[in-house]
């Protein structure tokens, strides 16, 4: 732990101490502060139940249509509970944009024409952008990219509840906005993206002007990750997400230094577009609970099997044979605690009052075991329950099969779950690294 954070900090020096750092120059890391939706401008007076409630409803509704599968990001442009973005500006010159962190998506587009919004990117003045021909072989590479009008070859993507995003693809310099110098943006030179990027969406809700795009941090070879001259590396660590106004944590990508043997990993399974891993068991108090390992098993050529982690995802879901598993347990836990169920629309777990109430009482924790390389997860009762409803609280896992039977043997772990934990994603071995942070720590 002390090595890590030895590490960040002396990185982060080193970058401020000079001007115009660029990226492809020095491949050193570069940590950048995380932001909460509800610090972003136009901040609107969206309460954090009603975050978690639109998320949860815009999943199942995707979910519901049964073309949903592993091979769609997991991803709604619309107000959606879409919580962590970071701050980067697009060309030269540059133009500010607030783009959502999706481990869930790999290709990064910005949103063309919106009036509402204070800053627009325009490729066409962007002194360093460049078009890609149809004929290049990247436009030939996937099948969502297609020749638009001029030669110039462009993208559409469709999402299983109807929504969508298209535009015109080329390369610009991204530079990020870094804690220490906001002024001096950690360059990366020729970032692969989508521009001017139209969304559509059938849904009937507003586009949500505070954010102009996203992104794409996922395993595919479109992803940010691997346009980065340093190792195809990156970690974050979310803060406590009810709290928006404590620091919100980082993202970090960029070269390592030091002793990292105190991290351990899992096998990220190769193959699919998004990071899929494999969980053995899931333990309370030290006790693991009676699953079926396989309930958790990746099998090839199922979308709806496997370990999904996504930060576009605010609670997590169990598959059905190991949320029955928990609700059981935890359901117990309270009963001993004399806690009043609450009934409740959403027929969760609930429980009648505040999260605040519990803090003198002692609760066990969740472990979360990984497959592979010794990677756990130790969840306290703060973040496997959360203030659900204004006046009770529930259990921050949802049943798989909420989304349809085919699902019941999916589990995602969303962003309540992973809470005060760093998550390095190494693209070059296919590992994730997890490593408990009870502060994730912002150097200001
Ligand atoms: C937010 O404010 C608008 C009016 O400005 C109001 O219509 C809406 O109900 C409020 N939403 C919440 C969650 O309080
Ligand atoms: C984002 O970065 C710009 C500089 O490019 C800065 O002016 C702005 O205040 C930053 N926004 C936030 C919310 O930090
Ligand atoms: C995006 O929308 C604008 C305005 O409707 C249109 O002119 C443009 O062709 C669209 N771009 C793409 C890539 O669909
Ligand atoms: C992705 O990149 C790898 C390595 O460069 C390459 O082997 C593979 O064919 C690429 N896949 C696609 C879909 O372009
Ligand atoms: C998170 O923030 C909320 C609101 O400020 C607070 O009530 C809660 O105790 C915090 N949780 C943790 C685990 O610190
Ligand atoms: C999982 O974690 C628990 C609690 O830390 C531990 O007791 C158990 O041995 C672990 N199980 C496996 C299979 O790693
Ligand atoms: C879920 O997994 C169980 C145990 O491995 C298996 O028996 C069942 O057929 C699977 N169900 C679905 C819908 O994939």
């Amino acid at each position: 732990m002390s090595s890590f954070f030895f590490t960040c900090f002396f990185f982060l020096f080193l970058l401020s101490n000079s001007i115009h750092t660029s990226f492809s120059l020095t491949p050193k890391g570069v940590k950048l502060p995380l932001l909460h939706r509800s610090s972003l401008p136009m901040y609107s007076n969206e309460t954090f139940q009603y975050i978690l409630e639109t998320n949860h409803k815009f999943l199942t509704l995707k979910f519901a249509e049964a073309k949903y599968i592993v091979e769609t990001p997991m991803i709604h442009f619309s107000t959606a509970g879409l919580v962590y973005f970071l701050n980067v500006s697009v060309g030269n010159p540059p133009v500010p944009q607030y783009l959502l962190i999706d481990t869930g998506s790999s290709l990064t587009w910005v949103s063309g024409h919106d009036p509402r919004k204070q800053y627009v990117y325009d490729p066409y003045e962007s002194d360093t952008f460049m078009f890609i021909g149809c004929s290049d072989p990247k436009c030939t590479s996937n099948s969502i990219f297609t020749c638009h009008e001029q030669n110039k070859c462009g993208y559409t993507t469709s999402y299983g509840d109807g929504s969508g995003s298209s535009g015109l693809l080329g390369y610009d310099d991204f530079g990020f906005v870094k804690y220490s110098d906001p002024d001096n943006p950690s360059m990366v030179e020729g970032v692969f993206f989508g521009a001017l990027s139209n969304i559509s969406s059938d849904m009937k809700v507003d586009n949500d002007p505070r954010y102009n795009g996203i992104l794409g941090i996922g395993p595919e070879n479109t992803s940010l990750i691997n346009h980065l001259p340093g190792p195809k590396l990156f970690r974050y660590c979310a803060a406590n997400l009810s709290s928006p106004n404590e620091p919100q944590g980082y993202f970090f990508f960029g070269e390592l230094e030091g002793d990292y043997d105190d991290v351990q990993t899992t096998p990220i399974i190769q193959g699919y577009d998004q990071y899929i891993v494999e969980i053995v068991s899931i333990c309370l108090d030290g006790v693991c609970l009676e699953i079926d390992p396989s309930v958790f098993k990746n099998i090839q050529g199922n979308g709806y099997t496997g370990v999904l982690i996504d930060t576009g995802t605010v609670l997590s879901y169990l598959a059905d044979g190991a949320y029955d598993a928990v609700e059981q347990a935890v359901s117990k836990i309270m009963e001993s605690k004399n806690k009043k169920k609450s009934p409740n629309k959403a027929s969760r777990l609930c429980y009648e009052g505040y999260m605040n109430d519990l803090v003198h009482e002692y609760y066990p924790t969740l472990t979360i075991n990984f497959s592979g390389g010794g990677a756990k997860m130790i969840i306290t009762h703060t973040e496997y329950l959360v203030q659900y409803f204004q006046s009770s609280y529930c259990l921050a896992f949802g049943k798989a099969s909420e989304f349809g039977e085919i699902y019941k043997n999916r589990t995602i772990i969303g962003l309540l779950s992973q809470q005060n934990h760093i998550f390095e994603f190494d693209l070059d071995h296919w590992a994730l690294g997890i490593l408990g942070d009870t502060t994730c720590d912002v150097p200001l």
